[in-house]
């Protein structure tokens, strides 16, 4: 089984990226063939700075290794170093009706949000099309948002399957139950775009000021806390033992604990359930020129898996 997943560098990973993609990502990579990259491409769709996109492609890659991504077993890879890629969403391109693209949500949604429009970020998933077929992916696990390009993306391969006779794959999604999403520090889902993140390996001091700096109701010490809907609650199940989670839970109900006390116990817990990785984190950091290589050798790995796929492909549609 191939699985394929890619991640954005449009910003430094947080907790909400970790327990919801990174970490079930890393779980996988004993289930099968992963292929994971940075999607420094689509990135390209809204990140200006390039310090910041090479940055950003080389934390990512960092975070994963820190966090047990394992480089020889999962491929880790920058989706730019594949060329064929960008052929292939050429060719793709070519195939895909106007009005597939024109009822996709994530367009609108980017334009709402003030994003300028462009041919790059209509055609946005083509070339996540592209990432996906391109590899003869069995499954593509991905968040709620991101379903609609997985049709598209089926949609697409079945277009040139009708007209070409049998080339690609088609790949099943695999979609993340987001019911028990990470809650940010204001209460919402944990979100780049809300700006409600704690980033994975904060420095001690302001990864305490961003948890104290997570948003409660006013009630007071001596009550009992709502459990419904607690950023607090709803970090500290992903970083605490079962018996820590239902001790803090009930203390909530009992009332009597303040939140600052709370939040205290929450930072300990997230410093401790990272600080193993942190160290590893600090051992890349240190050594940028490894993890470099490893992005180049997964990148070897993913073009070579490629290859023969590209092939069949100019071969049926007559460039060779
Ligand atoms: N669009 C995805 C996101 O923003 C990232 C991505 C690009 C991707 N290409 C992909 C995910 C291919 C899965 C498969 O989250």
């Amino acid at each position: 089984m191939r699985i394929l997943s890619g991640i954005q560098p449009t910003g430094l990973p947080h907790l909400g990226n970790y327990f919801g993609m990174m970490k079930p990502a890393i779980e996988l990579q004993e289930k099968g063939e992963a292929l994971y990259f940075v999607a420094d491409l689509h990135a390209l769709t809204t990140v200006r700075d390039p310090e910041a996109l090479r940055r950003n492609t080389l934390e990512i890659a960092m975070d994963f290794l820190a966090c047990g991504l394992d480089p020889g077993k999962a491929c880790l890879f920058r989706q730019s170093d594949i060329a064929c890629v960008a052929e292939l969403s050429w060719i793709l391109s070519t195939v895909t009706p106007m009005g597939l693209l024109e009822r996709c949500h994530s367009y609108k949604d980017k334009l709402a949000k003030g994003i300028h429009s462009s041919l790059g970020l209509f055609s946005y998933p083509v070339l996540m099309a592209a990432d996906i077929l391109a590899y003869d992916s069995d499954v593509v696990p991905v968040g709620k948002d991101q379903k609609q390009h997985l049709e598209v993306t089926r949609d697409i391969a079945i277009k040139i399957n009708e007209l070409y006779g049998p080339v690609f794959k088609l790949p099943e999604p695999i979609i993340r139950d987001e019911s028990s999403a990470i809650l940010g520090t204001d209460g919402a889902k944990m979100s780049k775009s809300y700006g409600n993140t704690v980033e994975l390996f904060l420095e001690e001091a302001p990864l305490k000021k961003k948890i104290m700096g997570i948003q409660t109701d006013s009630t007071p010490v001596e009550s009992p806390k709502p459990i419904e809907g607690s950023a607090i609650l709803g970090i500290y199940r992903h970083v605490a033992s079962p018996s820590d989670y239902a001790a803090m839970e009930a203390e909530f109900l009992a009332g009597g604990t303040g939140y600052g006390e709370f939040k205290k116990r929450l930072f300990g817990a997230v410093w401790e359930y990272f600080s193993p990785m942190r160290e590893e984190r600090r051992r890349f950091a240190s050594d940028p020129g490894e993890v470099n290589r490893f992005l180049r050798n997964g990148a070897e790995r993913a073009a070579a898996i490629s290859h023969p796929v590209m092939e069949r492909l100019r071969r049926a549609i007559g460039l060779i």
